[in-house]
């Protein structure tokens, strides 16, 4: 009786997440004018009914991992109720600007490395066309609706598919004497999952963007488990062999080519000999063919400097050249979840 009560509870928390997000979409398409397709190839896309299924079924996949008891059901993250409106009409409010960033009116807000503040050029761009790019207040207080926005309410269970392999791995192992880091962990969503999941892991955020770490502080509250610093992934600041545990949700995407490669082999010097690296980001090429027009898409109607090199790729092949070997790999609906041991 009582997992049949949890059981609807998680479903009820989930669809009202989805429609509420999917009717921000829907709205938002009504509001943003047309852009010109691609000039180039566009691989196969799903239809709509497709992209439901998929998306339910990954509901599905974490029900079944909180029925068999490798980590409890979410608990819902959102600020307060009236914090969460405003930031809907914030929300809204921004659009016009993102629009015009899409339709090339406001081009070079943030010049690549003009202002001395010691960030990298590669990071000094409108990411999504979002305004500010990781550099303000704003950006950090829209970020979480913006994706959750494009991913139709399903941006907080892909980040949480990199709890299942982290729950096999931990089944040995005691979380109190654990060290663990998510490396660009922006606005705290994974952070914060993980927390409610395993309180006893003692956990580091690294982030470059010093408002995107305020905001990721006041998701997840004041608690010495979770600290959270400022840094960069391909340079992290940890002895080698220090962190038990790895994790990273939607950087590898944002990030030229060698700072990946940088990046993944900084985990992999960082993490002890029998720790664990979970990489979640978008699903590549290949993972799932029938959808690539979605990834020839994306770049086009999203500012994603580096994303079609990265889905051309293989994280799997990028993180065994840094020295680490695939432990398991699932496409959850348009991300990947792929967890590494040490070699
Ligand atoms: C797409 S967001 C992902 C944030 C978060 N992990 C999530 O799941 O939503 C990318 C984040 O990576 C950060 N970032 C980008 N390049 C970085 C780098 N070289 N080192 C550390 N953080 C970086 C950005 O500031 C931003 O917060």
């Amino acid at each position: 009786m009582a997992s049949t009560l949890n059981r609807l509870t998680y479903a009820a928390r989930q669809t009202a997440r989805v429609a509420w997000y999917a009717g921000h979409y829907a709205a938002g398409r009504r509001l943003l004018k047309p852009m010109p397709k691609p000039a180039y190839p566009v691989g196969p896309t799903p239809s709509r009914a497709e992209m439901t299924a998929d998306m339910r079924g990954l509901f599905e996949r974490e029900w079944q991992d909180i029925a068999q008891g490798l980590f409890p059901a979410p608990r819902p993250l959102a600020p307060d109720p009236a914090e969460f409106l405003r930031r809907s009409l914030l929300y809204f409010r921004d659009l016009p600007q993102v629009d015009a960033r899409r339709h090339g009116k406001l081009d070079g807000e943030l010049p690549p490395g003009q202002q001395g503040d010691g960030l990298p050029g590669y990071y000094r761009q409108n990411f999504h066309f979002q305004s500010d790019g990781w550099l303000s207040d704003q950006s950090a207080r829209l970020y979480d609706t913006q994706v959750e926005v494009l991913f139709t309410g399903a941006a907080d269970v892909m980040r949480r598919r990199a709890l299942k392999p982290i729950a096999e791995w931990l089944q040995s192992r005691n979380q109190r004497s654990l060290k663990a880091l998510d490396v660009g962990c922006g606005t705290g969503r994974l952070l914060a999952s993980l927390h409610q999941a395993w309180p006893g892991l003692r956990l580091v955020g690294l982030d470059l963007s010093p408002p995107y770490l305020v905001e990721a502080r006041r998701l997840i509250g004041r608690t010495a488990r979770v600290k959270l610093i400022e840094g960069a992934a391909e340079a992290l600041p940890f002895d080698d062999g220090n962190l038990d545990l790895v994790v990273s949700s939607f950087l590898m995407h944002e990030l030229p080519s060698a700072v990946r490669s940088r990046a993944l082999s900084e985990m992999a010097r960082v993490l002890k000999p029998d720790g664990l690296v979970v990489v979640v980001d978008s699903m590549q090429k290949s993972d799932h063919p029938a959808w690539d027009g979605l990834l020839d898409l994306f770049p086009h109607y999203f500012h994603e400097p580096y994303y079609a090199d990265y889905v051309s790729g293989s994280l799997e092949a990028s993180a065994k050249e840094a020295g680490l070997t695939l432990f398991s790999s699932e496409r959850a609906f348009l991300s990947k979840v792929a967890a590494f041991t040490k070699n």
